[in-house]
């Protein structure tokens, strides 16, 4: 089995006497997709936010390539080659595609070409439209703003982004929750090329088919606590469904 690139270990977090998350264990490993499932409230915002830098874990430890570590901030996180692709997308839609790409680069653009302010804007064009076709998506007017853009295209531009910029995790959340069939099955195929590139990705989404498509492994929260962990192999979507509702394979808890 392939290391874990990512770990928590008993990981809680309480906000006052709210407590989101308790004793979260959760491995995350290259060239996997993680499904992380949950009712509505189950911990899965507030999961991703301590992986992605934003929340610090009340107790319990984070773990980086076998390693205890701090993700202090976002910042920190997205160094370490974390990239969460919020359902905002952080994409500016009145900017065009490769500007999006390149949103907040532009320094390391301008470091490697100083002087050359033309050959800079085609060289981030020819990048952008080369890590999109990378990752199967055909897109080749790159000057095209985002705006006009169906919401898959926008999902795949941001996974291309992260995957061309070298991300270890890629957390995506609710990445098909807007969308039409035919577009879910495009950024599920793109969810899968990510992984054949030895990304890992975490998938949040409350749709179990979607879900049951394209992850290796499943880790359901109820009520803050990690119900289960499963190999895709050895759960069905009945039992996840069931897990997700009542926090066991069965359909009702029994009353005790
Ligand atoms: N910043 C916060 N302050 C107080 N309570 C919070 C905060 N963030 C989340 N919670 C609470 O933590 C629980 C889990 O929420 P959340 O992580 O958003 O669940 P999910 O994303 O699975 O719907 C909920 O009860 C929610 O109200
Ligand atoms: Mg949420």
């Amino acid at each position: 089995m392939t290391k874990a690139i990512l770990e928590l270990s008993n990981v809680s977090k309480s906000f006052g006497r709210v407590h989101s998350l308790r004793g979260v264990n959760l491995t995350v490993r290259p060239g996997e997709v993680l499904g992380l499932l949950g009712d509505n409230g189950a911990g899965k915002s507030t999961l991703i936010k301590v992986l992605a830098g934003v929340h610090q874990p009340t107790s319990g430890d984070i773990l980086w390539d076998g390693v205890k570590t701090n993700l202090d901030s976002p910042r920190v996180a997205m160094m370490r080659g974390i990239s969460v692709v919020y359902q905002d997308l952080g994409i500016i839609p009145l900017l065009s595609i490769w500007r999006n790409f390149f949103l907040g680069r532009e320094d390391e653009v301008s470091r490697k070409l100083p002087f050359h302010y033309q050959l800079r804007h085609s060289h981030m064009r020819e990048v952008a439209r080369g890590a999109l076709q990378n990752l199967g998506i055909h897109i080749d007017d790159v000057d095209l703003t985002v705006a006009k853009l169906s919401g898959g295209e926008r999902q795949s531009i941001a996974i291309a982004r992260a995957v061309h910029f070298q991300s270890k995790v890629l957390i995506l959340d609710e990445p098909t929750a807007a969308l039409s069939l035919k577009e879910t099955a495009k950024v599920l195929a793109y969810v899968r090329e990510a992984r054949n590139q030895g990304v890992a990705v975490v998938l949040i989404t409350h749709n179990i088919a979607h879900a049951y498509e394209v992850c290796d492994r499943f880790t359901v929260l109820f009520h803050g606590s990690v119900a289960e962990t499963a190999d895709r192999e050895s759960v069905t979507e009945q039992q996840l469904a069931n897990l997700i509702n009542t926090g066991t394979r069965e359909q009702r808890r029994i009353a005790v």
